[in-house]
Formats: C-alpha cells, structure tokens, sequence
C-alpha cells in the first residue's frame, strides 16, 4: 500500500515508524528534513505542509492509495478535501470536520447545542470591551484562549499565569491587537482537576479506543511556566492512569462518541485519529479541548505499542469499517521531549544535535525526531521540540527508568528536558491531588 504522510514532527516520525512496520510504502511530505522519516520513506519533499496544491501534486505523482495527516494547519488548509477530491483515501478528517480542533467556539457550540457532557461555561468575543464586560460578570476562574489555532502556545490560566482583571485584560487585548490565532477570544470557565488525554480511532460512525495518555503542558518541572505543545507524557500497561477509574474513563469515552455522532448529524462526519482532553474533576471529566489528530507526544506513546497493522486502521477509519479487534501491547511508556533553551518563550534554534538510535534501543527505548532538521549534513536544532525519547516496560517506573538511561544517548548544545515527567513523586502528587479534592466534595 503506497501511504502519503504529511508532517516532519515527532508524532509524525511515530506513524512513519508505525506504518512501516505495517509493511506499508511510504512517501513523506514536511517543511523539515527529519532524518527517522527519511529513513523509512521510498520518497519525500521538502514543501510547506498547507501547500495543498504542491502536496497533491506530489500525490498524484507517487500515486498514493492512503495519506495520513499529522498536524492541524493542513486539514484547516483543506488538504483531506483536495486528496478525497482525487480519489485518496484519508485517515484524517476534512476542513469542516477538523473545525472541532481549528475553532474553539464551534467546539463549545457543538456541545452545547447537542447537550452533551462535559462542556464548560464560554463565550466568544471579537472586541475586548464585550469580553471585558463579560469576564466582570462571571462568578468562575477563567481561561483565556484565542479563538483559533496557535500550536498549544496560546491559553493562559487564571491563578496560574494571569493574576489579576488586569492582567486578564491585557492578553486579551494583546491577542486582538496581534490577531493571535486569527478568529477572535473565547473565555472560558477553569476547570480543577486532573488532566488525561483519551484518544480514539474514528471511521465516521464507530471509535475505537487507545490507551489513555497524561500530558506535561507546562514548560518547566514541576508544572510552572509558559504552555508549550507538550514536554513528554506516559500511558500506564492497564491503558488507564493512576488517578482514574474504568468508569470515568468510560464517561470520556461516551462524550467522545456523542461528538462524532453530532458531527455526523452536522454533515461534517469525522474520519481519523480524535484527541480528547478532559480534565478529571469531582463533576467527572469535563472537554478542554478537542484536537482533530494525534496528540504529539503522545502519539509517540501509543504507536509503539499498537499490535494491529497500523496500515489497517486507517483504512479502517478512512473507509468506514473500523471493528473492535484494535490491540495495543500491555506496556508502560514514558515520553520525555528535549527541547531547544528557551522553548515556550524564545527558543535558541539552530545547534547541533546529535542521536545514538541503536544505544538508544539497547536501553528499551526509540527516539522519535522532531522539530530537528538537516543543515549542511548536519543535524540542528529548530525552535520547537528537538528529540522525543520513548522508554517502554511492564511498569510506568521501569518505563521511566529507561527513558532516563536512553536520554543519555541525546547530546546537544542548549538543550532541555523534563525530568520529572513519569517519576513516582509527581505521579503521586497527581494521584493525591484527585484524592483531596474528592474528599473536599464528599
Ligand atoms: P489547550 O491548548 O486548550 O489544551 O490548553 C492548554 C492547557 O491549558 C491545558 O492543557 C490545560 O492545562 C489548560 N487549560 C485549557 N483550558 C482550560 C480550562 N477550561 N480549564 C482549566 N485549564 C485549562
Ligand atoms: N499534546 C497536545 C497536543 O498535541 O495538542
């Protein structure tokens, strides 16, 4: 099966890898040269990923049955609408169906209008009075967060990163006077709890689940700083995580089935990988945001271990015939992301980078590259995420012990990791956090 796969980033080199091992023939499109995709692909180009015209025509060229789309800014391009129109396959949704990721306040609405769980308090504004008047009345912590998209980098927290009705303002007013994310502010109402991410495969009708993965936004240990797309995360072998039950997992996974079913009942229907992000908390899990793809890291967490042909899946989801056989290996991973200094602020990008795959492997572990590209046959960094390092075991400690080890094997100039994503301390910070605001409640 010729698979055309669009996206030079982590995420992408973890379903490169995926398909690969599926026996798949693969012919890469990305802005960056990633060394892990060049190595399994029979071709690839260097072109700007929303370049619709220029991806087709690539298509067209290596004659591609199948094509997968990584990151968000080409299915807002409209890239699966163009590569269905010539007759391609596509495992990842159309525009109007990735408007679940591409518009906050489509997100809500669906919600809202389809009366499904898990919503927040919203509203949408395009002018800084209205919301002003808006953030003076609600009697909730809010969040503010441009309208459209901007790589995971553009929400800041009440309490967390805004302090004051001033300081609420004034990034407000900067995301309009900057047209951050192009399609106005919504603000919306903070959740307390815990974060998971439970993605699904979806055919248009049918999701099929993977395991669930918990993600490090914040840019710093210990959960300070800036947001970034995400420092690493780590799946657990029971495909839950420490703090949350089968049951609340189920309640995710029914809201994620009534949002395919109203994007269906809309006219838009979804094929593709889903990303639900909830946040646990004592009223269950509620929705902060939708992505229309795999999450990046956490593809990195769950590919690895998928036991189905990878190829299948997607045209599976892309053909509308997804069943319920998808198995992943019962295995704990740990993903930790090194990212140039600077990385959520001001990046230091273009240093050397240097990646010892086989020791790597040797530790019970795979890299994925990233944001990295290839300069003068050399490997340097970019201003997003470099390496993400990937360690795998029966147990989230053991995982987490040889991801450490295999990190060893990333060397570079100006380079940083989290360190403390996966270790007991913060898993058990997490699972007591759950546990004091349920007995808060109780
Ligand atoms: P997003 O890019 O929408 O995933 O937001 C980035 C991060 O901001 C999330 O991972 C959460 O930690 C936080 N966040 C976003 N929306 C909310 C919300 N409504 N309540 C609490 N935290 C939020
Ligand atoms: N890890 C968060 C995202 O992919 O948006």
């Amino acid at each position: 099966m010729k698979v055309l796969t669009v996206g030079g980033g982590g995420r992408e080199h973890a379903a490169v890898e995926a398909f690969y091992r599926s026996g798949a023939e693969i012919y890469a499109v990305m802005k960056n040269a990633n060394p892990g995709i060049i190595k399994r692909a029979r071709g690839y180009r260097l072109i700007d990923e929303k370049d619709v015209q220029a991806v087709c025509g690539y298509a067209k060229e290596c004659k591609t049955e199948l094509a997968f789309v990584g990151p968000e800014a080409p299915l807002e391009a409209g890239l699966v609408d163009a590569l269905e129109n010539m007759g391609i396959k596509c495992a990842s949704p159309t525009r109007a169906a990735a408007r679940i990721e591409t518009s906050k306040t489509f997100m809500r609405e669906l919600l809202r209008d389809h009366k499904i769980k898990g919503n927040l308090g919203f509203a949408s504004f395009d002018n800084a009075k209205d919301a002003a008047d808006h953030i003076r009345s609600v009697k909730y912590d809010i969040v503010v967060k441009p309208v459209g998209l901007t790589g995971g980098k553009g929400v800041k927290v009440q309490g967390e990163h805004l302090h004051s009705f001033d300081d609420i303002m004034r990034y407000v007013n900067e995301i309009f006077d900057n047209n951050i994310g192009g399609a106005g502010v919504i603000i919306e109402e903070k959740a307390v709890g815990e974060e998971f991410t439970q993605m699904v495969f979806c055919d248009g009708k049918k999701i099929s689940p993977m395991p669930l993965v918990q993600d490090h936004k914040r840019a710093y240990e210990g959960d300070v700083g800036p947001n970034t797309g995400g420092m690493g995360s780590y799946t657990d072998a029971d495909h839950l995580l420490p703090f949350v039950t089968s049951s609340e997992r189920k309640e995710a996974l029914n809201i994620v089935q009534k949002i395919v079913d109203a994007l269906r009942k809309e006219g838009c229907t979804y094929r593709g990988p889903m990303y639900g992000q909830f946040m646990l908390t004592v009223d269950g899990p509620k929705i902060i945001e939708i992505n229309a793809r795999f999450g990046d890291p956490e593809a990195m967490n769950v590919l690895p271990i998928l036991r189905t042909s990878f190829t299948d899946v997607c045209m599976a989801m892309a053909a509308g015939t997804l069943t319920d056989n998808i198995e992943f290996e019962n295995k704990a991973t740990v993903c930790k992301y090194v990212v140039p200094e600077g990385y959520g602020v001001r990046s230091k990008a273009g240093l050397p980078i240097s990646v010892d795959e086989e020791q790597i492997e040797r530790c019970g572990a795979a890299a994925f590259y990233a944001n990295v590209d290839i300069v003068n046959g050399e490997l340097v960094t970019g201003t997003s995420r470099a390496v993400g390092v990937v360690g795998m075991a029966e147990s989230i400690e053991d995982a987490e012990a040889n991801c450490e080890k295999a990190l060893e094997y990333v060397k570079g100039e100006a380079i940083f990791v989290r360190h403390d994503i996966g270790k007991k301390e913060l898993l058990q910070r997490r699972v007591d956090h759950m546990k004091e605001l349920r007995s808060v409640r109780r």
